[in-house]
């Protein structure tokens, strides 16, 4: 099944978006450790990263046949533009698994939060947990995977830029694309997808450095900025009955505080509910 959002694509793409990744230029600007791998066509980005990724490297594809979503969804792939992008990172910290390990999709959401900001990008944000969303609509996801040894994990993250509306039929959600939201707002500056990859490994570098160490208090302020259902009624999906509450914020295991019609709070992670769009 697949489950990203569907909309109306602009029919044209923007130019400089569509300019080929540079991976020379990423990896002079940005690559901390590790090397860069950049491929025409792959399977999945994650796939090839839990085969052959040492600590550091990044797998960039232009395509991918079998992109994988969160829930085993399908990841719609096409090459028309987007980025499809991976990242082994190790901790190497002593008291691994951290407590607060149920925070890095999170924590990663807000990188990618703040690097679309660095290039321009206004309205947008994360949805919890981890779907980027521009004016409610999404516009890329994040698929985290452990990989073995344990503190290894590998950060998947696929961006819509251009998705044209044969691509975007494929999909039963509201979906958006970068080139759209350029269309619509000019805050972008003239960046590329090579600059928006330099600008995301460089949010993803200091951010997963930092989170051994993490304050949830800091914590907390951060995903505030970019939390786009604070204080927002929802539904969702729990255990087969669909429920109407409004969202109030995250506790330290990064569960969903939400509220129901009887002002009782109940804390719920991600693999407990569906949530449907903002009512
Ligand atoms: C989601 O379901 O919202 C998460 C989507 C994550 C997609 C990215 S694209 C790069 C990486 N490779 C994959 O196969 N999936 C992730």
């Amino acid at each position: 099944m697949l489950l990203q959002p569907r909309a109306t694509m602009p029919n044209n793409t923007s130019k400089h978006f569509s300019k080929p990744i540079d991976c020379d230029k990423i990896a002079a600007a940005a690559l901390p450790s590790g090397k860069i791998y950049h491929f025409k066509r792959l399977d999945s980005t994650n796939s090839w990263l839990q085969k052959n990724g040492q600590c550091g490297d990044i797998c960039i594809s232009n395509e991918q046949t079998a992109g994988r979503g969160r829930r085993g969804n399908q990841w719609v792939s096409p090459a028309t533009g987007n980025i499809y992008f991976s990242l082994k990172w190790c901790f190497d910290t002593p008291n691994y698994p951290m407590e607060h390990f149920s925070l890095l999709g999170l924590t990663v959401g807000i990188a990618v939060a703040e690097a679309l900001a660095d290039i321009g990008l206004q309205d947008h944000g994360v949805k919890w947990p981890n779907d980027i969303y521009w004016q409610q609509q999404k516009m890329g996801g994040i698929l985290i995977e452990n990989t073995s040894p344990s503190n290894n994990v590998i950060i998947g993250i696929g961006l819509n830029i251009n998705m044209p509306e044969n691509e975007a039929r494929k999909i039963d959600q509201n979906i958006t694309c970068l080139s759209e939201a350029l269309a619509h707002k000019n805050t972008l500056k003239q960046a590329s997808r090579t600059e928006l990859v330099i600008s995301m490994i460089q949010c993803l570098n200091t951010r997963l450095t930092d989170f051994p160490a993490l304050d949830f208090n800091d914590f907390k302020r951060d995903w505030n900025k970019w939390d786009i259902l604070k204080n927002k009624p929802v539904n969702f999906q729990h255990q087969n009955s669909q429920i109407s509450a409004t969202v109030v914020g995250l506790n330290e295991q990064g569960q969903l505080g939400l509220k129901n019609s009887d002002n009782q709070l109940q804390f719920y992670s991600s693999a407990d509910i569906r949530l449907s769009k903002p009512l």
